[in-house]
């Protein structure tokens, strides 16, 4: 319900945009699309002559917030983060059509990220962003999910796309074999990342499988059977040479690069060489390559400015103090990684706080998670603004 009428109110401000100015007196009409059909030559990185769009529905998202915000100084800030590239979460089969809405915006300058999450029995092993689909519902993930965003891809093939696959989910098949959801989800996980792997693979996307982070996939038990999962399925899918790599840090906290690592000094930290997410990547991806996947990576950078907050390693739930980092940037000073990205749209909540909501996870109430939450996806104004107050480097 709430998706739906935000659709709604999207669509009327999306298509008034063409024959408007943005806030800087920038003419939209001057950011054409591209006139002919895009290429992304696998092995290249499709981020390094391409800006990540600032989408117009974060952007609406922000600036209905900010309607009713008084203090000019975060309402500034508030129209900066808007032109900051951020991927679009379809989180849902009514989100879908916003894909053609957001693809017909993007510029010839702009690389459209769109993130793909909506696996039946999403977030097995925590409870505060399951999905619609229930585990044994795949045909549905095919024909109702998947096939819509590839015909959508398919009739806009002048538009360069970063895809970033189920976050989340085969990590969890990597470490949480023993939770019976995600025992029981396992099936539909594998064929279900498969098929869009497979049905995904058009000229004008670059795709990233998500692989967790250096805090789960970087303990040393769990390097190589991650990049086994990974690259099984992709050969599953058949090899498709529009994956680039993974996707880490979805959603997440980690630095990029620190030292000592944040959880350095923890008792089991000798067993975990991949204390920032540069670690992990640089460790992961040549296993991931052995095993002929092409893993090359992106790293989300969004919520990472600030680090010492977490009480453990596996907090996820809107951490208190976090604030805004790097902005995206083909600039990464590492060869394996493509981009530095934005892709949990901030302000966005992690899961609700409410102890008595329907999807309350209990990491969302410990002491270092933001109270009061809404439910995951909802956005949170006062997160919001502490994250522009945190922000480094600053709005
Ligand atoms: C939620 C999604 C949401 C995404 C981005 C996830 O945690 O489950 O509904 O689209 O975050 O905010």
């Amino acid at each position: 319900m709430r998706y739906s009428m935000g659709i709604a109110a999207l669509a009327a401000v999306v298509v008034a945009a063409p024959t408007e100015t943005v806030q800087d007196s920038h003419p939209i009409k001057a950011r054409a699309a591209c006139a002919s059909a895009v290429t992304l030559t696998p092995g290249s990185n499709p981020f390094s002559s391409r800006t990540l769009h600032a989408n117009s529905a974060y952007a609406s998202e922000i600036s209905t917030a900010m309607a009713s915000v008084t203090d000019a100084s975060i309402t500034a800030a508030g129209a900066a983060v808007a032109k900051v590239g951020t991927f679009l979460w379809l989180d849902t089969i009514a989100r879908v059509p916003l894909a053609a809405t957001m693809l017909a915006e993007t510029p010839c300058t702009d690389i459209l990220g769109l993130v793909v999450y909506d696996l039946p029995g999403r977030d097995c092993n925590a409870k505060a962003s399951n999905g619609e689909l229930a585990t044994g519902q795949l045909a549905k993930y095919q024909s109702s999910y998947i096939d819509p965003i590839v015909a959508a891809i398919k009739a806009a093939p002048n538009v360069a796309v970063a895809l970033i696959i189920e976050p989340d989910s085969l990590p969890n098949l990597v470490t949480n074999a023993n939770v019976s959801a995600c025992a029981a989800a396992a099936s539909d996980y594998k064929a279900g990342v498969a098929y869009a792997l497979k049905q995904l693979n058009l000229p004008n996307v670059a795709m990233y499988i998500d692989a967790g982070h250096g805090g789960w996939l970087g303990w040393d038990a769990n390097l190589q059977p991650g990049a086994d999962m990974l690259s099984s399925v992709w050969k599953t899918a058949g090899s498709p040479k529009q994956v680039f790599g993974i996707s880490t840090n979805v959603a997440g906290w980690n630095a990029w690069s620190a030292s000592p690592g944040e959880f350095a000094g923890t008792s089991d930290a000798k067993y975990n060489k991949c204390q920032d997410e540069k670690r992990y990547v640089d460790a992961i991806s040549p296993l991931i390559k052995a095993g002929g996947m092409p893993a090359h990576a992106i790293v989300d950078t969004g919520r990472n400015a600030v680090q010492g907050l977490r009480a453990e390693w596996g907090d996820w739930c809107n951490v208190i103090g976090a604030g805004f980092g790097v902005r995206p940037t083909a600039t990464t000073g590492d060869s394996l990684v493509d981009a530095f990205v934005w892709v949990k749209p901030g302000g966005e909540s992690d899961g609700t706080s409410d102890s008595g909501a329907n999807r309350y996870d209990s990491f969302c109430g410990k002491a270092d998670a933001f109270k009061p939450a809404p439910q995951a996806g909802t956005w949170n104004e006062a997160y919001f603004e502490a994250l522009i107050k945190n922000a480094v480097p600053s709005f």
